[in-house]
Formats: structure tokens, C-alpha cells, sequence
């Protein structure tokens, strides 16, 4: 199964983001499946407009989804912009892709309501994702909730295409795990970095610590039981996947006496040791470069090749060159 997805270069990762994407893209990998995965830098220059900020995006990018697994021998690993073959399909698939389409996309009116300047580049924005989709003909899309619609459009327009010019492109599915479809923030919001509320994975310890001590709870006494239904602590702890320590939570919960200073440590002993091995591995990566240079290289010359292969039938079936 060929398996595709993306991460735009625009800041630190947090658990939304890890659970919602990296670490389900990840298992796909272990389990033998074919992987693109790439830094998704075209797409962050919609927000990102500075060139400096936006190279050392892209290098902490490539770190932390190594350090969190990826492996580059396993997955084809590449940055977005190291393929510009892509604007190539973009174009092709713009002009079968009717307004309509692209104005019902959540994803720009919010972030439009949000501040960001509404461009041109913002509004194609699922064109191109759609191009990145389409490229690598890949199968499946492991994404969060969020992208959904933008993996429906890249749909759509493969099969617009195949309907215009012959059975061309693959047809892409979204992969969503239900579990972590929407991880909440520490304020019960959905986590995301627009809202202020995330708690990034390779935070130093104390400021860790101090983001967990900070999730919303109610006021219930020290000794008595706690409310597990709707609890936002539970429900992050539930979305770590780690059932055990997710129900020694819960059942000191429900059994009272312990009060939620103690129960948020849990989640904190819990949290950082699952990441230790992710943090160990991040600090040997950002020792060694050149190290990530030579993954991303790689990855990029085989991207390359897989693009060609594509666009050579694509530009035959549009009738360009
Ligand atoms: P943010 O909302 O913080 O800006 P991005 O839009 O950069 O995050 O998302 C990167 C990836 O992480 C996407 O695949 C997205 O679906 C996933 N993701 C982000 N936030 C969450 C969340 N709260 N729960 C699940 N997945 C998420
Ligand atoms: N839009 C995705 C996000 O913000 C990133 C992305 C770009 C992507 N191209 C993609 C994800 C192709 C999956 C497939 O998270």
C-alpha cells in the first residue's frame, strides 16, 4: 500500500500533532507499508514569510519526525520543495477544479477568521496539497480529523481528472484513527497552535511539568471520587494509548482521595517517560547535521524519480509536451 503524508514547518510539534499524525504515520511505516513522508514547506510559506525562520522550521522539522521514528531507510523522507515538479500537477489540476470546491473549505475561512492574510497561495492551498497526494499516486492519507476535507478534494479531482483524460491518477483515501481524531488542548479546545493551548512534545522538563499541572479541572475536594465522564485529563490521558497508565488514572479517580495535583504528576510520568527515547534521539540528531542532510537527500532523489514517473503520463494524457 503506497501512503503518503505531510507536516507543515511551522513550529514545534505537540501531542495533537503527534498522536493525530506522526505516530499513527509511523506505525504505518513499522508495518511494511510503502511511505512518503514529507515537510510540507510550499504550504507553511502561506504563514511562514521569512526566510531565515522558515530554514530552521524546515531542519527542526526534519528532526523531530526522525526523532520521533521515522526512519529514512524504511520511508521515503523528502522536503516538499525539493520536488517543484509538484506546481507542475497543481496547475493541471486547477484547471479541472471548479471555485465551488475550493470555497467550501473549512480550513481557509478559519484561518482567515484567524488573522491569516487570505492569498491567493491560501486559497489554492488544497490544490497543491491535492498535487502532493497525487503525485506519488498514494493510496492512503494518514491525517487528523482537520484534513479530511482537504483529502476529499484530492479525491475529487482524481477522479475529475481520470473522467477527463483516462484512468491516470490514484484514487487517495483518508486514514484517521478514531481515538486521536481530535486531541484536546489544556484549556478542553481541540489542541492546536493557533489556540494557545498545546503542550509540545520536547518541552525541557519543568516547563513540561508545568503545562500539565496547568489542564482545566473542576473543584472537586481532594477526597472525593472525580468525575471521569467529560474529564479533559482522561481524555488526554486515554489519547496517549497507553491503557494501562490511562486506567490507574481513571480508577484513582473514580476511588477519591487523591486530588488532582497528584493524578496531573501520573500524566506527567506517564508523558515525559514515553518520549525519553524520542528526546535522547533528538539530541544526537541536532548534534549531527549532516546526518539529516543525507536522510532528506535521499528521500529526495527518490521522490524525484516517482514524480517524473507520474508526470511523464500525466503530460501525455493533458497533451502538453
Ligand atoms: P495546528 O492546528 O497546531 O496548527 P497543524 O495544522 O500543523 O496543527 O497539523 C499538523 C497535523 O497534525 C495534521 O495532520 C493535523 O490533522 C494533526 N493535528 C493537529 N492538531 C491535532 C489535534 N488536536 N488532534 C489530532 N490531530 C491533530
Ligand atoms: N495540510 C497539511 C497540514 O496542515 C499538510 C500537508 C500538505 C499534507 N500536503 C499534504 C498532509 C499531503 C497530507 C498529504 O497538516
Amino acid at each position: 500500500m503506497r501512503v503518503l503524508s505531510g507536516i507543515q514547518p511551522s513550529g514545534a510539534p505537540h501531542l495533537g500533532n503527534y498522536f493525530g499524525m506522526m505516530q499513527p504515520a509511523i506505525a504505518l511505516q513499522e508495518q511494511g507499508d510503502e511511505c512518503y513522508y514529507f515537510i510540507a514547506d510550499y504550504h507553511a510559506q502561506t504563514t511562514v514569510q521569512d526566510a531565515d525562520l522558515l530554514r530552521s522550521n524546515i531542519q527542526r522539522a526534519a528532526i523531530d519526525f526522525l526523532a520521533c521514528g521515522l526512519d529514512g531507510e524504511k520511508s521515503v523522507f523528502f522536503r516538499q520543495s525539493a520536488v517543484p515538479e509538484v506546481h507542475e500537477l497543481a496547475w493541471y489540476l486547477s484547471t479541472l477544479c471548479p471555485m465551488g470546491l475550493l470555497e467550501r473549505c473549512h480550513s481557509y475561512k478559519d484561518k482567515v477568521a484567524k488573522g491569516i492574510k487570505p492569498s491567493h497561495g491560501l486559497f489554492a492551498y488544497p490544490v497543491l496539497m491535492a498535487a502532493d497526494i497525487l503525485l506519488y499516486h498514494s493510496q492512503k492519507v494518514p491525517v487528523g480529523k482537520d484534513q479530511k476535507q482537504h483529502v476529499e478534494v484530492a479525491r475529487d479531482l482524481a477522479l475529475k481528472f481520470n473522467d477527463r483524460f483516462g484512468d491516470v491518477l490514484t484514487v487517495p483515501e483518508p486514514v484517521i484513527r478514531d481515538d486521536t481524531a481530535t486531541l484536546p488542548g489544556l484549556d478542553g479546545q481541540k489542541m492546536s497552535k493557533s489556540y494557545n493551548n498545546t503542550l509540545e512534545i520536547f518541552l525541557p522538563e519543568k516547563k513540561f511539568r508545568k503545562k500539565i499541572m496547568s489542564i482545566k479541572t473542576d473543584s472537586t475536594p481532594v477526597e472525593d471520587p472525580k468525575p471521569t465522564e467529560g474529564s479533559l485529563l482522561l481524555s488526554l490521558a486515554d489519547a496517549t494509548g497507553m491503557a494501562e497508565g490511562a486506567a490507574e488514572i481513571k480508577a484513582r479517580m473514580g476511588a477519591g482521595g487523591c486530588g488532582y495535583g497528584d493524578l496531573k504528576q501520573m500524566l506527567f510520568e506517564m508523558l515525559w517517560d514515553y518520549f525519553a527515547p524520542m528526546r535522547e534521539r533528538r539530541e544526537a540528531l541536532e548534534s549531527d547535521p549532516s546526518m539529516v542532510e543525507k536522510v532528506l537527500t535521499s528521500g529526495e532523489e527518490r521522490a524525484r524519480a516517482t514524480a517524473n514517473e507520474t508526470l511523464t503520463t500525466v503530460r501525455q494524457a493533458v497533451g502538453v509536451r
